[in-house]
């Protein structure tokens, strides 16, 4: 049976996944498959780190250059996160020859042009299943699954730590403080959870999904975005109350030759797919014109399905299928068309919008006065029982608007003497 020699560079949580599952379970992956995967080295500047697992002697090394500079090793797997070293790493790898499984999905939203650029000069691949999703085969399922298809739309959660928050903000009643300190506790956010509840996190990997979706190259810090870091338990109880589940979503939408990309929270109905995924899972539903609706599910974090999804690209790269893809596919090859996106307030959605309104007559005809100027139609209004002396939240749905309209109608509306609170908007998608 052919042997392909790869090295591991990074055993934190997730290179010690791969670590163990190639030294463990390396025969019978061998067996499934039919070609053998070595992995000749794993490099860590911890040198502690190798007692992480049992390894032969000779394969641990606290320098990187050991992998990306040994003429053996065919494929680099570059686990160590973070934008630098992590480039240098991988651009040196791949100029050495070096085919590259990362799951870094920091690093691919920042230099991904110049990365896969640098991949095409050298005729050797990237591969980056683990970036977005976790263990959800997300990416082979846009690049070789729904091949077939003119993507439409791609949207879902991508980031399990948010979603746990939000998860427990709706099902326990947590305010979003309570629900943040229960994550770190449990692991699932970290210590600085800036990344994950500013949903940077989730403009990484949108900004992934749309050059396989779209054939775009995408600057990430274009996407709009609004975290969870603003949502309150109001929020939530409101929506809830009107039939509709607070996520936060990635969004991508293909408008003619532009993309509408954005993450922001948005309200889904209850009986949308999406309103049922629950704590750390993520979910991506993707609309292509030949296969319609579909979603995928699964755990979009974590060792194991993290592991799972970079081995996967570990025995695409030995087998030669990801060689194939890679270097064929028009979105990765240089000068790949920038995305044209959408500007945010040139986006039409429908709107939840909650007033913090003097409890009076007439104060909700001097709203829906302002909104009907402004060409907005209002669907369904509610006025929650929640008096705070005598003032009292008045909610509204509106049927699609655009939120160019809408924002100048807020504008308007938190000037009105009987509104006592900058007003809030919140977007509803399915
Ligand atoms: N922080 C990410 C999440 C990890 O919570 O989904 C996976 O990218």
């Amino acid at each position: 049976m052919r042997t392909v020699k790869a090295g591991l560079i990074g055993l934190g949580t997730i290179g010690t996944g791969v670590a163990r599952l190639l030294l463990e379970e390396g025969d019978s992956l061998a067996r499934k498959v039919g070609v053998r995967i070595e992995l000749k080295r794993i490099a860590d500047v911890n040198p502690a780190r190798r007692r992480a697992l049992p390894m032969p002697a000779g394969v641990f090394t606290t320098s990187a250059d050991r992998v990306i500079t040994d003429p053996e090793i065919e494929i680099a797997i570059e686990l160590i996160g973070g934008l630098h070293p992590a480039k240098e790493i991988v651009l040196t790898a791949l100029r050495n020859g070096k085919h590259v499984v990362t799951a870094n999905k920091a690093l691919l939203a920042t230099y991904g042009s110049e990365l896969f650029e640098t991949a095409l000069k050298h005729q050797r691949c990237i591969s980056f299943e683990a970036s977005v999703g976790g263990g959800i085969p997300i990416i082979s399922a846009i690049r070789d699954g729904f091949v077939a298809n003119k993507i439409e739309s791609v949207f879902g959660i991508v980031n399990g730590t948010t979603n746990y928050i939000l998860t427990q903000m709706t099902l326990a009643n947590k305010p979003y403080e309570q629900a943040l300190a229960e994550a770190q506790r449990n692991g699932y956010a970290e210590r600085d959870p800036h990344a994950d509840v500013s949903g940077l996190d989730s403009t990484h990997k949108l900004a992934i999904l749309a050059r396989l979706c779209f054939d775009v190259d995408v600057d990430y810090t274009k996407i709009y975005r609004e975290g969870i870091d603003h949502v309150f338990l109001e929020d939530i109880q409101d929506a809830k109350s009107l039939g509709y589940t607070l996520k936060l979503l990635a969004i991508g939408k293909k408008r003619g030759g532009a993309v509408e990309l954005r993450v922001h929270p948005t309200l889904l109905p209850d009986t949308h797919p999406l309103s049922a995924v629950s704590g750390v899972f993520n979910a991506i539903c993707v609309n292509g014109n030949w296969v319609g609706e579909t979603m995928l599910y699964g755990r979009g974090a974590g060792q194991q399905p993290t592991t799972s999804a970079v081995v996967a690209d570990i025995v695409d790269v030995a087998l030669g299928r990801a060689q194939a893809t890679f270097l064929n596919a028009r979105c990765f090859r240089r000068k790949a068309r920038p995305a044209k996106v959408v500007d945010m307030e040139d986006v039409t959605c429908r709107y939840f919008l909650r007033f913090t309104v003097v409890d009076k007559p007439g104060v909700l005809a001097q709203i829906s006065g302002v909104l009907g100027k402004e060409m907005i139609s209002i669907a369904a209004v509610v006025q929650p029982e929640r008096f705070e002396g005598n003032l009292a939240p008045l909610v509204l749905m509106t049927h699609p608007a655009p939120e160019r309209s809408v924002r100048r109608a807020l504008r308007k509306i938190d000037k009105l003497k009987v509104v006592r609170a900058k007003s809030r908007l919140l977007r509803v998608e399915g």
